[in-house]
């Protein structure tokens, strides 16, 4: 894969779509690889009907076999052709938000090579809603495959020049409209059980979800019993390359002076702590946040920082979704509370160090 070159179409015009799409659609059918933008990140495309085409996609992100990947329609018609039944409750979710980021995990069909499943039985589909990308699977007229078109583990990217950054060099086209809108990944919801089960929760809600199917919703229960059903949420899976830190609002304020360290504050405007970080972005609603949030961490991580620390958000239900990137974006930050030059809080246990 290395040692390919990568073009890179930028658009603009309409007559600029019209090329970029049929050169795109070209690539697919001759088994290349596509990164084109969705609302959410943008996606590594491949034809999800072609193994050696698929088999490409996990070469070029160092992305291990056992984890699946989605699959992409123009509309649900190519969605249902993707997999072998179509329960009432997908029925009412695609009606309500297809085209849109939710992802449905469905029984797979003969269509779908089991490369894609990474074996399993089952295949997640999702109708995008953004036009570019709804337009080049159209005007390819097939299923494309798509994960996040990243290097395996590294941050998904969210605008052409992420992708460059990571892929250069190992893909063969590269579609560019700028930002994605809504930032953060699909919601991915499994429809093997008769009550859905949220696996990754994104821009769709559980709330939302349960209204739409007028069933009762599991939400994502801890990594460790999804290891099994949606192996990409295992682990640290979204990090910088530098060591990333995740602290509380409260533990912020009184955080010591950290050498060269970068903030990421989300949700709490005007926070104050006692000294001046070498960068600090702030991203102050659930919105914002998402949208922004990819786009931080790549900045951050490209400015030669000792550490990122990234003041965690408010609870609540509206920063699920960017609550759980920041998890696997991060570690929790060591206990700093002997730091002599902190006042102690009183009430805690003493015996961590200033260190971490
Ligand atoms: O918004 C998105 O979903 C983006 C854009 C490109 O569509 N795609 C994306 O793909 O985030 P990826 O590969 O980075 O994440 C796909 C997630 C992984 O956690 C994977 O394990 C899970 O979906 N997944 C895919 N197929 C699955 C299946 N059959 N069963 C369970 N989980 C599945
Ligand atoms: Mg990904």
């Amino acid at each position: 894969m290395a040692g390919t070159r990568t073009q890179v179409l930028r658009i603009g015009t309409a007559e600029e779509e019209a090329r970029a799409l049929a050169e795109a659609a070209r690539v697919l059918r001759a088994g290349g690889l596509v990164a084109f933008p969705t609302e959410t990140v943008y996606g590594l495309g491949a034809d999800a009907t072609n193994p050696d085409a698929v088999r490409r996609i996990f070469e070029a992100k160092g992305r291990p076999a056992t984890n699946p990947l989605i699959v992409h329609a123009s509309e649900p018609l190519m969605a249902y052709e993707c997999v072998a039944e179509w329960p009432e409750a997908a029925q009412r979710l695609a009606a309500r938000f297809w085209p849109g980021p939710l992802t449905l995990i469905l029984p797979r069909s003969e269509l779908i090579p089991y490369i894609v499943t990474a074996g399993q039985p089952t295949v997640g589909v999702r109708v995008p809603a953004q036009r570019v990308a709804r337009g080049m699977i159209e005007a390819f007229g097939r299923p494309v495959a798509a994960p996040s078109a990243n290097r395996s583990t590294g941050i998904s990217p969210t605008t052409a020049s992420h992708v460059l950054k990571d892929l250069e060099g190992r893909i063969d086209l590269v579609i560019d409209t700028g930002q994605t809108a809504v930032g953060i990944e699909s919601t991915v919801v499994d429809l093997m059980t008769y009550h859905p089960r949220i696996l990754r929760p994104g821009h769709v809600t559980a709330r939302e979800i349960e209204e739409a199917t007028g069933l009762h919703v599991h939400e994502a229960s801890g990594p460790v019993s999804e290891e099994l059903r949606s192996p990409g949420q295992m682990a640290v899976h979204y990090a910088p390359r530098t060591t990333t830190v995740r602290i509380s609002a409260e533990s912020a304020a009184r955080l010591p002076e950290r050498p060269r360290a970068g903030l990421l504050v989300l949700g709490q405007p005007g926070l104050r702590i006692g000294w001046r970080p070498a960068a600090r972005i702030d991203l102050a609603t659930p919105g914002i946040a998402a949208a922004g949030l990819y786009a931080a961490l790549h900045q951050l991580d490209e400015s030669e920082l000792l550490r990122i620390i990234i003041v965690e958000p408010p609870e609540g239900p509206e920063w699920l979704a960017v609550r759980d990137r920041v998890m696997r974006a991060s570690e929790p930050e060591a206990p700093y509370r002997h730091h002599p030059s902190i006042p102690e809080s009183g009430s805690q246990a003493p015996g961590s160090d200033a260190s971490g």
